[in-house]
């Protein structure tokens, strides 16, 4: 038996996993926080970091219970690959690696860029990044690099919105300046077919609907062309009522939506989110 503990917790204010990016984003402007444990002497182990930009941080994924040998990236086509070629959070040993920027050390406080980790995940070690040893851009990278020279090509599909989904995106964008329509576009037109890490499923009545981040789209797909039919919150109005939903993404935004756009009895929004493995132990809708 190995026994290691935690030498601090990162503060990035993303509470559900979906939230959370599935590598960081550089451009992403993001600052986050990873508290040190105090009265272990982490001070010292801190000095000299700061001459560092960027630093590996190894950590837990503390929200997963199970692994499986084979799993479903969300990129791609829908082919499950070996765990192991994947930077999948399913593992047997669930350890998360990722490179990120480190902006300031205030004692215990790191300030760091963005991060593809939960809130209040637990940190294992810390080591500097450095270039000379870490980068290595001409290796090969397996099905990412098919899956990145796919992503360089044109988008396969065209994307449209209907007038009420157009009405729909722009009264979140001005109301609640919230706008996920870029990302939407991106995702259906490059592959709308269904696809449960990538959160597209048939719903009960035949359509399509695709989640993105704490909404949905409900969207019709015609040969290459695909119609964004409408937009609704991601979780159903019974679940965001009920206490202790705090810390659902948009939940103001999400109850005025609803407010202005009332679920219908007939068009009970599908169960996408808890479809998404990353969402299994927050879903309000999980299939039994
Ligand atoms: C695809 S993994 C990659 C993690 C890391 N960069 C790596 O390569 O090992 C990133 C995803 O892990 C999930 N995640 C982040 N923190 C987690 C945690 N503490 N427990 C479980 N899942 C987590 C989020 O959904 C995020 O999108």
């Amino acid at each position: 038996m190995l026994a290691m503990e935690p030498i601090g917790y990162i503060r990035t204010g993303k509470h559900l996993k979906f939230a959370a990016l599935h590598q960081p984003e550089e451009s992403a402007e993001e600052t986050h926080v990873l508290e040190m444990v105090p009265g272990r002497g982490y001070e010292d182990g801190l000095r000299d970091l700061a001459g560092f930009t960027r630093i590996w941080l190894l950590w837990w994924f503390h929200k997963n219970t199970s692994w499986r040998p084979m799993v479903l990236p969300p990129r791609g086509p829908a082919i499950r690959r070996g765990v192991f070629a994947t930077r999948s959070p399913h593992r047997p040993n669930p350890l998360g690696i990722t490179p990120v920027q480190l902006r300031r050390i205030d004692r215990l406080l790191l300030h760091l860029g963005p991060c593809d980790l939960v809130e209040g995940t637990p940190i294992f070690d810390i080591k500097p990044y450095i270039p000379a040893y870490d980068s290595f851009p001409n290796e090969k990278a397996g099905g990412i690099d098919s899956l990145d020279a796919a992503l360089a090509a044109p988008p396969a599909f065209l994307v449209s919105l209907s007038p009420l989904a157009h009405a729909q995106a722009l009264w979140l964008r001005h109301t609640w300046d919230i706008d996920f329509q870029p990302r939407l576009t991106q995702l259906l037109s490059r592959d709308p077919s269904p696809h449960r890490t990538r959160r597209i499923k048939r719903t009960p009545d035949g359509q399509l609907a695709i989640s993105c981040g704490a909404w949905r789209a409900t969207f019709a797909l015609h040969n290459a062309s695909v119609q964004v039919l409408r937009l609704e919150p991601g979780f159903p109005l019974r679940f965001l009522h009920r206490p202790g939903r705090e810390a659902v993404p948009d939940l103001a935004a999400q109850l005025a939506f609803l407010a202005r756009w009332p679920e219908t009895p007939s068009d009970p929004p599908p169960p996408l989110l808890a479809d998404a493995p990353q969402m299994v132990e927050e879903s309000p809708n999980r299939p039994t």
